[in-house]
């Protein structure tokens, strides 16, 4: 065997060991200008499929324009998106973006678990004790891409047991201080107890004693125990036009009430 032959053989050898690296072609080109082109492939902020250039499949989990802003932290829809999740107190009932109370769904995980057309839906048809907002199209939009980010920004998702709201009319929930005092006017959702309480005429009270709800007492303050005491004992003590009427307890009861109340935060 002569040197040419050689040399040919090692060549074809290092041909067969280093194979010409070859970018994966991303089909979303095919029918799409590029653009945002230097913050990752297209994937990176729309889901879908790249390796495909059949559309359905391409699309397959896309997630479109008005939510892609997820990705950027600083982007006008996440920001404006906190602010509202922030005014409609959302985390009294929800984790979202790591912090809030666990009487119901840690919102971090629909990024892994999802879609953002579902987390919508979740929103315009909100569940039994989750308050109905009557969201703009516009802040829909905001508050499905903070949820993405907050998804995001908590990272992959540990395995969590399901939140199952329940509730029933069995003797004990009918026994229960808040059922039979308040629950003709309030709902709440208790980590301990699931969903109490039917009314609508007062305030949805989920997450009272947290720091996530509302600060609705005497203008800017956050509830506590002892300005609930002083609530039930007067409202119009707190609020001059207010439409609920004292609701006398014994120690006893009140005790129960509170810990009906106990705050249920992630930690
Ligand atoms: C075969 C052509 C084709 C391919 C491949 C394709 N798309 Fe599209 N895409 C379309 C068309 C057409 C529309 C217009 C709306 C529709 O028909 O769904 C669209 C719409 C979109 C929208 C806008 C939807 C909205 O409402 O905001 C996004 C985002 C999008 N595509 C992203 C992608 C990404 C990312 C990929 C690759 C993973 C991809 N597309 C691959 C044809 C394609
Ligand atoms: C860094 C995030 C990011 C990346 C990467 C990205 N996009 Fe987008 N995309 C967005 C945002 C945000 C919007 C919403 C409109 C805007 O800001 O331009 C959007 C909107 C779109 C739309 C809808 C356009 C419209 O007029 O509503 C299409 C289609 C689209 N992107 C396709 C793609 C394709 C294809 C790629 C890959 C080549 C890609 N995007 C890469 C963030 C991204
Ligand atoms: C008073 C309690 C309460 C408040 C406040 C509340 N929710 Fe909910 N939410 C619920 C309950 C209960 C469910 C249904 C059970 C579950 O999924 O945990 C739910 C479900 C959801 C779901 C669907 C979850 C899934 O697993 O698919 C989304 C998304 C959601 N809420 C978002 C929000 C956002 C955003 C806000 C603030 C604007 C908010 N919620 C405020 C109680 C609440
Ligand atoms: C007959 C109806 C009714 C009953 C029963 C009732 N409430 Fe209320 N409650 C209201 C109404 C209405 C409001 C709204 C403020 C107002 O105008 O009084 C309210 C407001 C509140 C607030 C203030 C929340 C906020 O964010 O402003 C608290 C706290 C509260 N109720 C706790 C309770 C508790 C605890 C019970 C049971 C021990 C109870 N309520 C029983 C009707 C009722």
């Amino acid at each position: 065997m002569g040197l040419r032959h050689a040399v040919l053989i090692a060549v074809i050898l290092l041909a067969g060991a280093f194979p010409a690296v070859a970018a994966p072609r991303n089909h979303c080109l095919e029918c799409h200008p590029a653009h945002y082109g230097e913050q990752g492939g297209c994937a990176f902020c729309h889901r879908g499929n790249q390796r495909t250039s059949r559309k359905d499949l391409a699309h397959g989990g896309l997630i479109r324009g008005r939510y892609a802003g997820f990705t950027n932290s600083r982007s006008a829809e996440v920001l404006s998106g906190g602010r509202l999740a922030e005014k409609a107190a959302c985390r009294r009932c929800h984790v979202l973006n790591g912090t809030g109370n666990r009487p119901a769904a840690n919102l971090d995980n629909l990024f892994w678990t999802t879609t953002p057309e579902a987390v919508r839906s979740a929103l315009v048809n909100p569940a039994l004790y989750m308050p109905n907002f009557y969201f703009s199209e516009r802040d829909l939009d905001r508050l499905v891409t903070i949820i993405l980010a907050g998804g995001v920004r908590a990272g992959k998702t540990l395995k969590e047991p399901p939140i199952v709201v329940y509730f029933s009319d069995t003797g004990l929930v009918k026994q229960n201080i808040f059922v039979k005092n308040c629950g003709s006017c309030h709902k709440l959702l208790s980590k301990q107890a699931g969903g109490l309480g039917t009314g609508n005429v007062g305030p949805n009270l989920s997450g009272l004693l947290s720091r996530f709800y509302p600060r609705s007492f005497e203008g800017n303050k956050i509830w506590n125990e002892e300005r609930l005491k002083r609530w039930l004992k007067n409202p119009r003590a707190i609020r001059n036009n207010a439409v609920m009427r004292p609701v006398p307890l014994k120690p006893e009861e009140r005790e129960q009430l509170l810990k009906t109340f106990a705050p249920s935060e992630n930690r």
